[in-house]
């Protein structure tokens, strides 16, 4: 993987004459470049995803999204994100994971993506300690219908207990299903589903500041039309898959699009991993 933005002096390597691998009279090939293009370590992710430091005073919480989408937007086939990804990819969505206090996601995505809770990892281990942070981050699935099967070791088994966000107005019975499994149930919304806003709020109140939500599209969509996503990192897909897949943000459109700025770009076989931040 190499670093294409900010620009360093490693983005590009030159010979001694300036020009760049490849160049003509270079002989072709990848050159020195391809010294750049190594495997980047965990510790190496995990300083170039850094959350931002907290100002003094209360630490506000930071909701960062990621998500995978195809060249022509897709952010799935055959209903899964997997046949987008790759594993540079997986290794920064652990990355993301190992910096975070909390993972937010829709239900659907849950139910899909066959969710279990996060692991602790022993290459996170130490900054975790560190950050004040428990061993792997909750999960938190934002659901209304609380339609979850709560034998699952999502509920029943994680290192933290599970979260479901939900709102007031949610089902008693199944409420009553999900503590009994051992999720602790927080309430994020007067009717039956959470408003993103109050969503945040709540989570920061229970000490997640480091906030991370995968998605899925209907409830990305909600965080940015409440304006309450701070930064996007969106993995780039060298595919083109047709078809009537959602993007990964979907829901009514906002009345101007939201400008973000880019922050970091990375790329490894094609794939682009961008980071972005609301200005
Ligand atoms: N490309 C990517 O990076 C990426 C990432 C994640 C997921 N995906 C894909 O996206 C698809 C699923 O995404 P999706 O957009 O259909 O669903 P989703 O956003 O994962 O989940 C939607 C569900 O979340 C709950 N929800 C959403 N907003 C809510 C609110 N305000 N209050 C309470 N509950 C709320 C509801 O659950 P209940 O029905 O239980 O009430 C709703 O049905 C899958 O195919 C998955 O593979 C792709």
């Amino acid at each position: 993987m190499r670093r294409l933005f900010p620009v360093t002096d490693q983005t590009v390597t030159t010979d001694s004459g300036g020009r760049p691998p490849g160049a003509p009279g270079e002989g072709g090939g990848a050159g020195g470049g391809a010294a750049q293009d190594r495997e980047w370590s965990l510790d190496e992710l995990a300083d170039a995803y850094a959350y931002p430091e907290p100002g003094p005073g209360e630490p506000r919480p930071w909701l960062r999204a990621n998500m995978v989408s195809t060249l022509d937007g897709a952010a799935q086939h055959d209903g899964r994100s997997q046949p987008i990804s790759t594993a540079t990819d997986m290794r920064i969505f652990g990355t993301l994971r190992g910096l975070a206090d909390v993972v937010v996601v829709g239900a659907e995505t849950v139910r899909l993506e066959g969710y279990r809770p996060a692991r602790a990892r022993a290459e996170f281990a130490g900054r975790r300690e560190a950050a004040g942070q428990g061993p792997a981050p909750a999960v938190a699935v934002v659901t209304a219908s609380l339609d979850l099967d709560f034998s699952l070791p999502l509920f029943t088994s994680p290192l933290v207990p599970t979260l479901i966000l939900t709102g007031a107005a949610a089902a008693p019975d199944r409420v009553a299903a999900a503590e009994k499994a051992g999720a602790r149930v927080v309430i994020a919304g007067d009717g039956m589903g959470i408003e993103p806003d109050r969503a945040v709020r709540a989570l920061a109140e229970l000490g997640h500041t480091r906030l991370l939500t995968e998605g899925g599209p209907r409830l990305l969509g909600q965080f940015v039309a409440a304006g309450v996503l701070d930064e996007l990192c969106l993995t780039v897909s060298p595919m083109l898959a047709v078809g009537d897949a959602q993007r990964i943000a979907g829901g009514p459109s906002v009345a101007v699009p939201r400008r973000f700025a880019l922050v970091s770009l990375l790329e490894e076989e094609g794939f682009l991993f961008g980071r972005y931040r609301r200005p």
